[in-house]
């Protein structure tokens, strides 16, 4: 082989190497569902965690983590009606929201005030390593009452 065209097939595969680095780059940043912020999956804790008689403020997911009958929710803490945030009331065992008085139970459904809807929420599940995943891309709809 010749000096000229060993060196035109060395550039080739540099100019591949740096083509290989910027894709894996890109995907790494870009592929959708690995978000690891609010948006996207949240890691939280065990799911052993969260019990019937607890519920948990996930900060990163601007969530709240309950445990009705058995059924690991995620209820997010923006209040449907006009957006305030919720918060969990430890003495009546309720939601509350501050602004305009609406309250809902621990499932996240509408007791009183104007609220459209109970409180939205966002799939869960365990991952691979044994943690809770709170899905903050998906938004379930609250309920409508009655
Ligand atoms: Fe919550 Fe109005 S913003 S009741």
């Amino acid at each position: 082989m010749k000096r000229r065209a060993f060196l035109s097939k060395l550039w080739m595969v540099g100019i591949g190497f740096v083509a290989a680095a910027g894709i894996w780059t890109s995907w790494d940043l870009l592929r959708p569902g690995e978000s690891k912020g609010f948006g996207g999956k949240v890691r939280a804790f065990p799911p052993e965690t969260v019990t019937p008689t607890n519920v948990i403020e996930v900060a990163a997911a601007r969530a709240y983590v309950t445990d009705v009958n058995d059924d690991v929710r995620a209820l997010s803490w923006k209040c449907p009606h006009l957006g305030c945030r919720v918060s969990f009331c430890d003495s009546s065992g309720q939601f509350k929201c501050p602004c305009h008085g609406s309250v809902f139970n621990r499932a996240g459904d509408l007791l009183s005030g104007p609220s459209p809807r109970g409180m939205d929420g966002y799939p869960v599940e365990v991952g691979p390593d044994g943690m809770l995943y709170i899905d903050t891309g998906t938004t379930i709809e609250g309920t409508s009452p009655g």
